[in-house]
């Protein structure tokens, strides 16, 4: 295992108990709101403390974007400013987990010279931890995974996540959601954007499809995905999903279907 994933793994496990502590307490917790339908606990903070903690013991040179606390900067060492940046979700589905819903995971990428080089995803509820190195292929609790080979919309199982704080763009994901609803064998939204990418990489969900989503949602199941076998893009067939937020992911016959769906029902100058 590289030295990075077996770092993060450290890190996610870490944060997972963190999370299953709280989780049957829940009514106990301090939850704040952070905009319309966007909360933080306290756990969402211990986890990603624990995370930190985690990373700059063993590497306190590298650059961290947190969802909670932001930027760290990288520091300066003997052979220069570090070009490795953590990327990192320590609970993606809050709501979910605020309200005893069993779907919610810790996500961690790393990047390195910009690029994504690794990642893991870790579902504290089931102990499924997947994990994915570039050029080295991804893997479920250590077992290679590869990405459905379903070939047409027709039956294909698609997961998404609908907007739920802001609603400008709500009549195009709309028109999108009907297109694919009427087209396929069905639709999930099941409310945590970095597991709806690891089960597109595991096979579980043929394809996913989501707007306006930050990156610490995305880096990690982006690379799960691409490392499965699949394809992963912004919506115009792009690789800047991780600043445009946009994000479609599929294997690649029916990828060609999905985005053929999305240029019908996105205006282009949503399609970024
Ligand atoms: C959210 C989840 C959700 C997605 C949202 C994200 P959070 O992350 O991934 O599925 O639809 O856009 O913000 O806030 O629970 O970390
Ligand atoms: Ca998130
Ligand atoms: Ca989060």
């Amino acid at each position: 295992m590289h030295p990075l994933i077996n770092i993060a793994t450290m890190a996610a496990r870490a944060a997972g108990g963190n999370i299953m502590h709280h989780y049957a307490r829940i009514d106990q917790l301090n939850i704040e709101q952070k905009g319309k339908n966007d909360y933080v606990s306290e756990v969402d903070k211990e986890a990603e403390n624990t995370i930190i903690k985690t990373i700059q013991k063993y590497y306190p040179e590298h650059a961290i974007l947190a969802e909670e606390s932001g930027i760290k900067k990288a520091k300066k060492t003997k052979y220069g400013l570090s070009e490795v940046e953590w990327i990192i979700d320590p609970l993606d589905g809050t709501t979910n987990f605020l309200h005893q819903f069993p779907q919610f995971c810790v996500s961690i990428a790393i990047k390195e010279k910009g690029k994504l080089t690794h990642a893991v995803i870790f579902d504290p509820v089931r102990d499924e931890m997947f994990t994915a190195s570039r050029g080295r292929g991804a893997f479920l609790n250590n077992q290679r995974m590869r990405i459905s080979q379903q070939k047409t919309l027709d039956n294909a199982l698609l997961a998404t996540g609908f907007p739920y704080h802001d609603f400008s763009y709500l009549d195009s994901y709309m028109a999108s959601l009907k297109a694919f609803m009427t087209s396929t064998a069905g639709v999930r939204r099941a409310g945590s954007a970095a597991l709806d990418l690891a089960y597109v990489a595991c096979g579980r969900v043929d394809g996913y499809w989501e707007f306006n989503l930050k990156p610490w949602d995305i880096a990690a199941g982006a690379l799960l995905v691409q490392e499965a076998g699949g394809l992963a893009t912004d919506f115009r067939g792009g690789e800047d999903y991780l600043t445009s937020g946009n994000i479609l992911v599929a294997n690649p016959k029916l990828y060609k279907e999905m985005a053929q769906t999305l240029a019908k029902t996105i205006p282009t100058e949503l399609r970024t």
